[in-house]
């Protein structure tokens, strides 16, 4: 088969996206390639559809159990022959059998399998189609995952000549690109990059006043959806998990506290459903393979853009619209920069740190396109709006807020660098409040001097002036105090633009859970079809994505096949999905119309 006729009947898809059509005829011509492909792009099918084509087995290695599990399950769905050796296969003597037997298109190992000796022999006996390396950035130091054993497979590579090896990987650091392909012996004109952007993603981002009511009012707009809330601490995680499930959601805690048997449990769970919210710490995440993921919200500052960029990445990688939700507090900057100061490293390394988070900053501030702040970051030009992102849809109106930067200064200084945001606020809206009034702050310079803004925008004001380093909280008492970029800004040297705070608004309920885009007379059909999938998913022991995606229910719903030929026609039904499932859902779709 060509390799065309194996991604429609095998695979089911229509056309291969992006780079995939070079990258698979480059690895069957048997030319080494490092493909850097965004997080749901379709990085799997570069090497499965080689696989197929070249005589012999691929090896697959992978750095996760689970994830090697998961592809092999889909895998058999679809008909092709695939195993996994790992340090938990128990029925590893068969699978050994099976590979020298040649059984296998595909076999998937872990790095510590493929290097142990017995391994090395055997492959020297068996036939190799190609050796594809998932997740390729563990071999480098320089990526945010990185596994000593990864620098011992450029070795075991080298010790099959004439095989062709893809690396793979989302990451994104130009960095860590060049070292990847060093470490792994593979040539620098070798590299595939394609685009950073994920256009089905929806980035917004808000500052913090009341998390548990701004997470639930943006939950509200969510219902019957499955998603991810990220948040910094253990602790947090129990706590909005507690408030979810309070709330009427389906939710589970994840985090590297909860015991292992809980924590597979409480993902297996949450692979499975279609409408669970996991609340996790980013120990969750890594390798789960959930293309159906609808949100990502970060309930406080990611490390990095490079990490926002991997997290909010989980989100939407079947393609359907999905959000990536960020709610941040100037406490979460005071938080980041102790880490960075405590952390070991060199200056020179802390100083990287540094400019990393200045960066991420910039990204939460700008009142330009998200998206193109993002993609400038990874050296990608982008058009100056996307129509996909907070302040694209929204366009925020700023406010010179230089003068009101100086009051604010003021009033910390004044009242003698001791207090929270609450507090000052009180003393520059001129509320003798009890507490004011005990520290004598309505006899003050500043008590009254900010009458003219709202709360709100004095909050927004005070997060922005900690992010650019004007005010620090202090270490002991937790109160603000001024920081080194506060003298120029009360000296007048620097302005300030502040984007204007918008009164609440109640959050926008979606139309619908799943398939936003579902016309409204498929609506009913389509509903039918999703529960069929459950019963068959659970029936197969397998998540329901991996019978079928949304966006293939909906092409279903839509254009209602009236037989196995038309069936085959649709997007996602492969030859052997349509006939193990099709004559299930041409019978349903039969039955709605009588
Ligand atoms: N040509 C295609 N047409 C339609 N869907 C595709 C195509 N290629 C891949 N997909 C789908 O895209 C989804 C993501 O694919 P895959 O798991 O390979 O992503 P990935 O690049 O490995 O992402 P990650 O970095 O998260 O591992 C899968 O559901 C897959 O079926
Ligand atoms: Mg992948
Ligand atoms: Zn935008």
């Amino acid at each position: 088969m060509t390799p065309h006729e194996i991604l429609h009947r095998v695979f089911g898809h229509a056309e291969f996206r992006g780079p995939q059509e070079q990258i698979i005829s480059d690895v069957i011509a048997g030319r080494d390639c490092l493909a850097i492909m965004p997080t749901g792009a379709g990085k799997s099918l570069c090497y499965q559809v080689p696989a197929l084509v070249r005589p012999g087995t691929a090896l697959v290695i992978s750095p996760l159990i689970a994830l090697m599990e998961d592809q092999v399950q889909a895998l058999h769905t679809q008909g092709v022959r695939a195993g996994t050796l790992n340090s938990q296969s128990t029925d590893g003597g068969q699978v050994w059998r099976d590979f020298v037997d040649g059984q296998f298109d595909l076999l998937y190992v872990s790095p510590e399998r493929a290097l142990s000796d017995g391994f090395g022999q055997m492959v020297q006996r068996t036939e190799i189609a190609l050796i594809a390396i998932d997740e390729a950035h563990c071999v480098s130091q320089w990526g945010h995952d990185f596994r000593p054993e990864y620098r011992r497979l450029k070795p075991f590579c080298d010790s099959l000549p004439g095989v062709p090896r893809i690396a793979l990987t989302a990451t994104a650091d130009r960095e860590t690109r060049a070292d990847i392909a060093l470490q792994l012996g593979i040539a620098s004109d070798r590299i595939t990059l394609s685009g950073f952007d994920r256009p089905n993603i929806r980035y917004d981002v808000v500052g913090r006043d009341t998390l548990h009511r701004q997470l639930l009012a943006f939950m509200a707009g969510q219902a019957g959806r499955a998603g991810i809330i990220y948040a910094p601490t253990r602790a947090a995680t129990e706590k909005i998990c507690d408030w979810l499930v309070e709330a009427g959601y389906r939710a589970r805690p994840y985090h590297a506290g909860l015991e292992a048997g809980i924590r597979s449990r409480h993902q297996a769970d949450f692979v499975k459903s279609e409408d669970m919210v996991m609340c996790a710490t980013i120990a969750f995440g890594m390798g789960i393979n959930k293309p159906d993921v609808r949100f990502v919200v970060h309930a406080g500052l990611p490390k990095s853009i490079e990490s926002y960029y991997q997290e909010t990445g989980r989100a939407g990688r079947d393609g359907d619209p999905a959000v990536a939700h960020l709610i941040w507090g100037g406490e979460d900057v005071a938080r980041l920069r102790g880490f960075i100061a405590a952390g070991d490293g060199s200056d020179a390394h802390k100083a990287n740190e540094a400019r990393r988070m200045n960066a991420l900053i910039a990204f939460l501030e700008t009142a330009g396109c998200r998206r193109q702040e993002l993609l400038r970051y990874f050296g990608e030009t982008a058009p100056a709006t996307c129509g996909n992102c907070d302040n694209c849809l929204n366009p925020p109106t700023l406010l010179d807020a230089t003068e009101a930067a100086r009051k604010l200064l003021s009033a910390v200084y004044r009242t003698g660098q001791r207090f929270g945001t609450g507090h000052l606020i009180e003393v520059l809206g001129g509320k003798a409040t009890e507490k004011v009034q005990k520290f004598g702050h309505d006899r003050s310079s500043v008590f009254g001097i900010g009458k003219d803004w709202p709360a709100d925008q004095w909050k927004s004001l005070a997060r922005q002036l900690e992010a650019i380093d004007a005010l620090e909280r202090d270490p002991q008492h937790g109160g603000l105090v001024l920081g080194p970029a506060a003298r120029p800004i009360l000296k007048g040297e620097v302005a300030i633009n502040l984007k204007q705070v918008e009164p609440r608004r109640a959050a926008k309920a979606s139309s619908s859970a799943a398939g936003a885009d579902v016309a409204p007379q498929d609506r009913a059909l389509f509903d039918e079809l999703r529960s069929l999938r459950r019963q068959l998913a659970a029936d197969a022991g397998v998540p329901p994505y991996i019978v079928f995606a949304d966006a293939t229910l909906r092409a279903m719903a839509a254009r209602r096949p009236q037989s196995m030929a038309d069936m085959a026609r649709i997007p996602g039904v492969g030859a052997v999905k349509l006939e193990s499932w099709g004559p299930a859902f041409l019978a349903a779709i039969t039955a709605s119309a009588a």
